[in-house]
């Protein structure tokens, strides 16, 4: 059996990229805060393997112990493939240096940095030791790359995530591994994270009025197109280790 590991799966891209996976009878394991009732529905009527499994990924226990289970029932089922989507995030804190509170610092780096780091950790070390193929796909932004005022956090967030990202291939590369890490800059789309990017001040986000004229002209992206095209990579085998794809590159 193949399975999937889709971190928020419960909402926006993750959710998108879920109901893709089970269409395609890949069993579909979801890691977020809240349940999704209609992937839930949709495996029923498939018939697939699906489960949900409730965490917080900003605390680091939470992570350590979801995951070791998800790891253990997984290798224990000596599945075929295994596709781990690092695809939770989060934009806040959006406000300038010297105007964050410190909280939402520290979620987002846990969030969009820690928790994937140590899901790949874990995943890579079941797997060297398995005959299994695992492929590491981690949702990262344009943001990675461009310096955005206000989103100081998420823009070095994502940079690391993309940095990590790169190493880990070196990494397997060298050790002659055929497991693949690669990640996904999903452009702008239309889901929660952009409600809440429109939803800061103009004080806080200089960039505010562009976000709101995305929306306002429809130029947003369907998470679903953004999804089938990942997973249309994810599928057929041709992805390239270590590199950071862009949206534009695949649709
Ligand atoms: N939307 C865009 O324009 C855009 C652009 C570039 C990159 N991205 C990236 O694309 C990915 C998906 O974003 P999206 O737009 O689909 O976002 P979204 O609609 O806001 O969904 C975010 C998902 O992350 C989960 N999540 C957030 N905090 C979590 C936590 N503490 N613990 C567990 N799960 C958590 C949420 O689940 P729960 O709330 O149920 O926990 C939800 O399923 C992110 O990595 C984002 O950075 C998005």
């Amino acid at each position: 059996m193949r399975y999937a590991i889709i971190t928020g799966a419960s909402k926006g891209l993750g959710e998108a990229i879920a109901k893709r996976l089970l269409m395609e009878e890949i069993a579909v394991i979801s890691v977020s805060r809240t349940e999704n009732e209609e992937i839930k529905q949709l495996a029923a009527e498939k018939g697939n393997y699906y489960k949900h499994y409730s965490c917080n990924l900003s605390i680091e226990e939470e992570v350590q112990e979801i995951f070791m289970l998800i790891t253990h029932y997984i290798f224990l089922e000596n599945p075929e493939e295994i596709f781990l989507f690092n695809n939770a995030g989060v934009i806040e804190p959006i406000h300038t240096v010297g105007n964050l509170d410190q909280t939402p610092i520290i979620r987002n780096i846990d969030v969009n940095l820690i928790a994937p780091i140590l899901i790949t950790n874990l995943f890579l070390k079941k797997a060297q030791q398995a005959n299994t193929s695992l492929q590491v796909i981690n949702i990262t932004s344009g943001a990675a790359v461009r310096s955005i005022e206000g989103w100081s956090v998420y823009c070095s967030a994502k940079a690391g995530l993309n940095m990590f990202t790169q190493t880990v291939a070196l990494e397997q590369a060298a050790a002659k591994s055929t497991h693949k890490i690669y990640a996904l800059s999903p452009g702008i789309m239309d889901t929660k994270m952009q409600e809440t990017i429109r939803s800061s001040s103009n004080e806080a986000f200089k960039e505010l009025g562009h976000f709101k004229e995305f929306k306002e002209k429809s130029l947003l992206l369907p998470p679903e197109k953004v999804a089938n095209a990942l997973v249309d990579l994810a599928l057929s085998g041709e992805a390239e280790t270590g590199r950071i794809y862009n949206v534009n590159d695949l649709i």
